[in-house]
């Protein structure tokens, strides 16, 4: 695999973070997983899931959906792989770097799914990952992310900047990446709905691929 410079820090984060990942982040996805229904229930079709992690996703596809899923770090793709025994579809799992994907053919995707996945990649590659969601979609390709930004709520902002570091030590995420501007500025990429799950914080991306 072809891993970008930039993320070469994260690969070796995500080898470590793999072995507690689903307890440290537990709290959390207790409030993940009343959404992930929701965000995947109507994906049909070959899906491109990109940051799969340790596959929390996984059980939530259609049994009809063809699903390649891909992560840097080959410990969460580990994890990803026996939570995928019990999904329902069909699964691949590869070890690829979003911004590289050189193993993923192009115009074969109906859907990109990431979620969590801006959030932690680094600002300079973040075009790069988009450039490759716009070439492995099929024209009229449909994407949905899910992002968390700072609040505009002081009160919430300032229980984020206290969890900042912790966040960005571990997970290597941040609240202040600036996803949907790449989105607006990519060349095939159009954005047609966006809205917050919780709060001001959790941000939902969708659109369609332009060419
Ligand atoms: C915060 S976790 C989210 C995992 C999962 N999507 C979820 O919702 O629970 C971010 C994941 O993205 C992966 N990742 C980060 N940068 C990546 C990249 N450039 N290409 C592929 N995966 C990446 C990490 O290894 C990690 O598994």
């Amino acid at each position: 695999m072809n891993i970008h410079d930039e993320n070469l820090l994260l690969h070796a984060k995500y080898n470590v973070t793999a072995w507690f990942y689903d307890i440290l982040d537990l709290p959390w996805e207790l409030q993940y997983r009343k959404w992930r229904p929701a965000l995947l229930g109507d994906v049909r079709g070959a899906v491109l899931e990109a940051g799969v992690g340790t596959g929390r996703n996984l059980k939530y596809y259609h049994h009809s959906v063809d699903l390649t899923g891909i992560d840097l770090s080959s410990a969460m793709l580990d994890k990803a792989s026996k939570r995928g025994r019990s999904a329902h579809c069909n699964i691949d799992l590869v070890q690829e770097d979003a911004t590289h994907m050189k193993t993923i053919p192009s115009d074969k995707f109906d859907w990109v799914i990431a979620t969590f996945l801006c959030c932690v990649m680094p600002d300079e590659v973040q075009p790069l990952a988009i450039e490759q969601f716009e070439r492995i979609l099929k024209p009229g390709g449909r994407f949905r992310l899910l992002e968390m930004l700072y609040s505009r709520d002081p009160k919430i902002r300032r229980r984020q900047e206290r969890v900042a570091p912790f966040v960005e030590k571990v997970y290597g995420a941040r609240f202040d990446r600036k996803t949907k501007e790449y989105i607006e500025n990519s060349a095939d990429l159009k954005i047609t709905n966006t809205y917050f799950l919780k709060e001001d914080v959790y941000l939902v991306i969708e659109g369609a691929c332009g060419r």
